[in-house]
């Protein structure tokens, strides 16, 4: 492979003449190159403020892949955030379940409604008034700023992270290196069309500037790539190393009636998948977990046969591993015990997460493609 020329100027300082070609470039390259994504308008044009934002919080801890069908689904049912601030909340969540980060999903009801009611339905068209709603933060003000505004603001995200520490060749791990990331991030956004260029970055880093394997030869920015001219492009960005998440355990309890019906109930509307549906389960700790408190949370006095297998779901602050116990509940079990009873064919339309999808999936082998998940 062939090394690119040597640049003019220091390398992790580029004149404002380079910088703007460094733009100049990415957006050459993102008019023929673009991802065409369903939130997306053509190269040139701002996209609708609703599907951007409400892209840009699906797009938050979760890719590309798994949010199509979510954010095509979500525009059909509620096209405009007038329709989705009137929507109950649980048909929200019911609609998020599998996208995980529930508290996204709220937010999301949350800001519609500040949105439809203070704003007569019109996103603020700053970073400094989107900030102001529910569930929008520094990085998803500055992408609907740019993306659907055309304000000049810059949008840092996982893959602008990796680009931006690759091109200025920034070896200060992160998180500590943020903010000169972001500084040099700056130093990049061009007045117009940042929108674009943010994009372009994104997309750079998704298809190009990947974590392993960067395709250097295909890169539009390649000749201004200092990590690539020190050869130490494919270790950048570097990280802290991450303490190990700790393992929490439970049993869940997947009772059924002679109808096929199953117990369901509702989480505690505040924490971890606040206010989404679960099958009957302990508390999930760190101890192992023994026969007495598996009997004392199971849901009714019935014949607990234990599943062979296990569930394994990661949280962000840690990694479950769940036995599962299943039971029939005759009449008189199935009358005391507490939750709400779902008919079979509806439990796949619940607001399950996906922890609990695995957990039925589990239990029932027989059940509905929407179990079949990884
Ligand atoms: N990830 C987050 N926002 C994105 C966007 N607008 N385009 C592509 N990937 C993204």
């Amino acid at each position: 492979m062939t090394r690119p020329p040597a640049k003019s100027g220091s390398p992790t300082k580029p004149a404002k003449n380079e910088a703007q070609t460094v733009a100049g470039r990415l957006l050459a390259w993102y008019d023929a190159h673009a991802r065409v994504l369903p939130w997306r308008a053509p190269p040139g044009e701002y996209a609708d403020p609703y599907a951007v934002w409400l892209s840009e919080i699906m797009l938050q801890q979760t890719t590309v892949a798994a949010v199509g069908p979510y954010f095509r689904a979500f525009l059909e049912r509620w096209p405009s955030v007038g329709s989705l601030a009137a929507a109950p909340l649980d048909d929200v969540m019911r609609q998020w379940a599998g996208l995980g980060y529930y508290s996204r999903a709220r937010n999301l009801h949350a800001c519609a409604q500040v949105v439809a009611g203070e704003h007569g339905g019109r996103f603020p068209d700053t970073e400094e008034g989107l900030r102001s709603l529910p569930g929008i933060g520094p990085y998803t003000a500055a992408a609907i700023a740019a993306i659907a505004f055309g304000r000049r603001a810059t949008v840092v995200d996982g893959n602008v992270e990796r680009v931006v520490s690759r091109l200025f060749s920034i070896e200060t791990p992160l998180p500590r290196a943020k903010p000169d990331i972001r500084a040099k991030a700056e130093t990049l956004t061009p007045d117009l069309r940042a929108g674009d260029f943010a994009q372009a970055m994104m997309d750079l880093g998704a298809t190009v500037c990947t974590p392993k394997r960067p395709s250097c030869n295909r890169c539009p920015i390649v000749s201004f790539c200092s990590g690539r001219e020190a050869g130490i492009e494919e270790t950048l960005p570097r990280r802290m190393a991450r303490k190990e998440r700790p393992v929490r355990r439970g049993a869940c309890f997947v009772l059924t009636r002679s109808d096929g019906a199953m117990l369901l109930r509702k989480r505690p509307a505040k924490g971890l998948l606040g206010g989404m549906m679960e099958v009957p389960t302990t508390p999930w700790e760190e101890a192992e977990i023994d026969e007495a408190a598996i009997s004392l949370h199971a849901p009714a006095a019935a014949k607990w046969q234990r599943v062979p297998g296990l569930v394994e779901h990661t949280f962000t602050h840690f990694h479950l591993v769940l036995t599962i116990f299943v039971a029939q509940a005759n009449a008189r079990e199935a009358a005391k015990a507490e939750g709400v009873w779902i008919a079979e064919e509806d439990v796949g339309g619940e607001a399950l997460p996906s922890v609990m999808r695995k957990v039925v999936a589990l239990a029932r082998p027989d059940a509905g493609p929407l179990f079949r998940q990884p």
